[in-house]
């Protein structure tokens, strides 16, 4: 983020005070902060009895190997169980669980019953297939209920699910299959998207072909009704498997410390990272955040989360923590614009959508389509909305508000990452003082602080690295099959306080403003990409010899990828700058996905370095961004970003 935008949030005066018919009903008070100060762990322990063990826990924390961690360790339960059969046998299984909506209007309402007795039977089928604890199961499926049940049925048996966005291609499966060691696939034929069946399963396919693994099935939802090719003795419908396996399945308590699944994340370098959470801890946080954040009421509430499975917010906040609460949710299968551009807020008015999550990215294209396509529909069910994945800058904040929130919804920012597995900073409805752009203070039972290079403690009013400071339930255990990885990236810098990656300003009441990343690591439409990665997907190519990836800052995008590409001298001639532009952003599409396709590529002689040969992002950034060259003194050769900005017009 540039300077003069920082200077700018910084000068955001709006306040918004809780309404006190809000705060009077609010699921969270100033209770819960004076008890987590009191008595961090203690505050965590009665969070984490909110669920039901099947051995309860003696001891909190063993933070004695630092920083490998283990909350309720002595503890033992099961997590989809916790999701599902206990609110069958509290009566509440006739309560519906998912509303789900399909992109081409197709619908599904599914009752707490019909999800428990729906994963008793996954489980089953999965046990059959060899499947057990400890087992990796990939799972690449559109945001369809099988998603749901086949997360919640591997978990059910204490196996490790990895599941991998929709949108990732067959390289980025082969890849993510071979480092988990996975032994099963659940796939679909295909889903709906933008009005089309997008295919799932060729993908799956060609990773498998390509890569070294024990898959020894995979598992095919029907829905796009797409053709799909068949390998036998690999390949199960469904359907089949599922109607020819019981519905009677008994849930056994698994330890707290138990694996419950990976996801993979971009890093600084080149090859992502698996994400590892377990179950006791993760579950607690999710649960606590997901009731007091969202100030959930799940008798009442319709909550929707936007958020795509593939990503951890669909983890957390579509899968883990709605279902621990038992809440009545909307699942969507498509995009917001498909087959209008009003489909989402048709959503909320037809399920009376009362909690409303979502990201920035969105916000922003609905602000630039004009208020009033949301204004068309009936959206006064709304009474808490939330915002994940990037910054958001004060006027999103304040349109989200005004125009999808009718002047008087409480606005939550969330900061958290795939590896916090949970919220960490967050205004609580009904008790905080919001402002607009500031993600403002920790939960409670969370400690946070901004720090300078050498680690001290910045201050009010200025800015730092953020950390965490004390250990927290839901935080990651570690990288699949990489624990020197684990401890370099996040606990060399600052010790025993986790190093989030993120910059962060204190304002003069201590509340947290979220700048941005401050390593390689791009933030587009609230997804995380590599520039390393994208670098290294690019070189991958016969006619590139050096690559230079940067996030230019994108009005509603966030970011967007930008690539300076130099061709090798041979190969080049052959081809014109526009076609290579083509064919190199197919190329990255393919090796790792849709979501990390160049927004512009550049093609150009030379990359502006350092004398000691470091590329210089922060110039190319600027050439990226449209603006004036700044200081180039430390240069090579100044006449390359000449050739630069030539080559751009
Ligand atoms: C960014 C998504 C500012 C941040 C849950 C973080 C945010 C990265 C916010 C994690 C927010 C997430 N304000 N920035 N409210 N939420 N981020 O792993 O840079 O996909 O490090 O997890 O997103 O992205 P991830």
């Amino acid at each position: 983020m540039s300077t003069t935008s920082i200077d700018s949030l910084l000068h955001e005066e709006r306040r918004f005070a809780p309404d006190p018919d809000f705060t009077a009903r609010a699921v969270a008070g100033p209770e819960l902060y004076a008890r987590a100060a009191d008595d961090r762990l203690g505050f965590w322990a009665d969070q984490a009895r909110e669920l039901h063990w099947h051995t309860p826990f003696t001891q909190t924390l063993d933070w004695s190997n630092p920083p490998f961690a283990r909350w309720f360790h002595d503890g033992e339960l099961n997590v989809a169980y916790n999701c599902l059969d206990r609110h069958v046998e509290a009566g509440n299984g006739d309560r519906v669980a998912i509303h789900w909506e399909g992109e081409p209007g197709d619908t599904r309402t599914i009752t707490y019953s019909e999800l428990t007795a729906e994963v008793k039977r996954a489980a089953n089928m999965l046990a059959g297939l060899g499947v057990g604890q400890g087992d990796r199961v990939a799972i690449y499926l559109p945001m369809i209920p099988e998603a749901v049940i086949s997360m919640l049925a591997v978990a059910r048996l204490g196996a490790i699910h990895s599941v991998i966005f929709g949108g990732f291609s067959a390289e980025s499966i082969r890849a993510r299959v071979e480092d988990a060691d996975a032994k099963l696939v659940i796939t679909a034929d295909g889903g709906w998207r933008k009005g089309k069946v997008f295919p799932l399963k060729h993908a799956v396919d060609a990773a498998l072909a390509a890569a070294e693994t024990d898959v020894t099935s995979v598992v095919v939802v029907r829905r796009g009704e797409n053709d799909v090719d068949w390998q036998h003795g690999r390949d199960v419908w469904w359907h089949e498997a599922m109607s020819e396996s019981s519905e009677e399945h008994e849930a056994q308590g698994f330890d707290a410390e138990n694996p419950l699944f990976i996801l993979y994340t971009s890093g600084t370098t080149g090859r992502p990272k698996g994400i590892l959470h377990t179950s006791g801890g993760y579950l607690t946080q999710a649960a606590f955040t997901h009731r007091s954040v969202f100030d959930l009421k799940p008798e009442t509430d319709i909550y929707w989360c936007t958020a795509d499975v593939g990503w951890v917010t669909g983890h957390s906040y579509m899968v883990y923590g709605p279902l621990a609460n038992g809440a009545t949710q909307v699942m969507y299968e498509g995009t917001p614009d498909t087959p209008h551009p009003g489909r989402w807020w048709e959503i909320i008015q037809k399920y009376g959508v009362t909690i409303f999550y979502t990201a920035p990215t969105a916000i922003r294209s609905f602000m630039k389509a004009g208020r009033e396509i949301p204004l068309a529909y009936d959206l006064s069910s709304l009474r808490v909305l939330g915002s994940v994945g990037e910054p958001i800058n004060p006027e999103a904040w304040v349109w989200y508000r005004e125009i999808i929130g009718g002047g008087k919804t409480p606005i939550v920012d969330t900061w958290w990452q795939t590896e916090t597995g949970a919220i960490m900073i967050s205004a609580l409805p009904g008790v905080t003082t919001t402002k607009p752009g500031s993600a403002q203070v920790p939960i409670p039972g969370i400690s946070i602080d901004v720090l300078d290079e050498d680690g001290t403690h910045v201050g009010m009013e200025a800015g730092g690295l953020l950390v965490v400071t004390e250990p927290w339930p839901s935080m990651l255990r570690g990288i699949w099959g990489d624990p020197e990885r684990f401890q370099e990236t996040y606990w060399s810098k600052f010790g025993t306080k986790y190093f989030a990656g993120d910059g962060a300003h204190l304002d003069a009441d201590g509340d947290v403003w979220l700048l941005g990343r401050v390593d390689d690591v791009m933030n587009v439409s609230g997804h995380r990409l590599s520039t390393m990665e994208i670098e290294s997907a690019l070189v991958s190519h016969p006619i590139v010899a050096e690559a230079a990836v940067v996030g230019a800052s994108d009005d509603t995008t966030g970011q967007a990828v930008v690539a300076f590409v130099i061709l090798r001298s041979k190969k080049a001639k052959s081809v014109s700058a526009t076609e290579a532009s083509q064919q190199l952003r197919a190329h990255v599409a393919e090796q790792i996905g849709a979501i990390a396709r160049p927004r512009e590529i550049f093609v150009v002689a030379e990359l502006p370095k350092t004398r000691s040969g470091k590329i210089m992002r922060r110039l190319l950034r600027d050439v990226a961004e449209g603006r004036e060259i700044g200081d180039t003194t430390t240069l090579t050769d100044s006449t390359v970003i000449t050739v630069i900005t030539d080559t751009m017009r």
